[in-house]
């Protein structure tokens, strides 16, 4: 459903996203990363302004995102060090890995069943030492909404379980914050963790 929902409504994101502030959150984790640092954004929608502030701090981004629509979108904007790749995260492989992992508004939106599949594959794509950024629904369960006139699917898993995940799989979260407010914007949960 969200694949096909967000193709739908590339056009109308980007015209509303590209104009759209970038988190103190993101700025900070971009200040946590030396000078060509490569980071993953996974979910990266139309790679403004997350993927292109990134690069514009001299760090090396792939954005990855299965709607091929908005990849189209972030590819077409040519910025410089970045690559963007139509790829379903539960499907990407690659040998590289990454000092940064960012994702920014995408795993809520991922199957509830494959919530716990997300952190052994994270942890797998970073170096130790590397940070993993990214926000999460604040209510265990799932449940669809609309947006932009279409129909689109969220999950979320207990705080409580992200943690034992992450520790699990060699990580250790650096902060948690609930309720993030900044602007005119809300997040659930934000997390920050750092792989040992
Ligand atoms: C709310 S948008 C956020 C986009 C971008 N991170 C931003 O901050 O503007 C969520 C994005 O996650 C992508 N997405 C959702 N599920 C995905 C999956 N399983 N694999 C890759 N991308 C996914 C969607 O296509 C969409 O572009």
């Amino acid at each position: 459903m969200n694949r096909e929902s967000y193709n739908k409504i590339a056009e109308i994101w980007a015209e509303h996203r590209h104009s759209s502030f970038v988190s103190q959150i993101i700025v900070d984790f971009a200040e946590k990363l030396s000078l060509n640092a490569k980071v993953l954004d996974i979910g990266c929608g139309t790679g403004m302004p997350v993927a292109g502030y990134l690069a514009s701090k001299g760090l090396l981004v792939t954005g990855i995102d299965f709607a091929e629509k908005m990849i189209e979108i972030a590819q077409s904007q040519q910025i410089p060090q970045t690559q963007f790749l139509v790829s379903d995260f539960f499907d990407f492989e690659t040998k590289e890995t990454f000092d940064g992992i960012l994702a920014w508004d995408s795993f809520f939106h991922f199957p509830k069943e494959k919530q716990a599949m997300i952190y052994p594959k994270v942890a797998r794509l970073l170096n130790s030492g590397g940070y993993l950024l990214f926000t999460h629904g604040d209510d265990d369960g799932e449940h669809t909404n609309p947006m932009m006139g279409e129909e689109f699917y969220y999950s979320a898993i207990l705080k409580e379980d992200i943690i034992q995940l992450l520790e699990a799989n060699g990580c250790e979260v650096i902060d948690m914050i609930k309720d993030y407010r900044e602007k005119d914007t809300h997040r659930g949960l934000v997390v920050l963790a750092q792989k040992k």
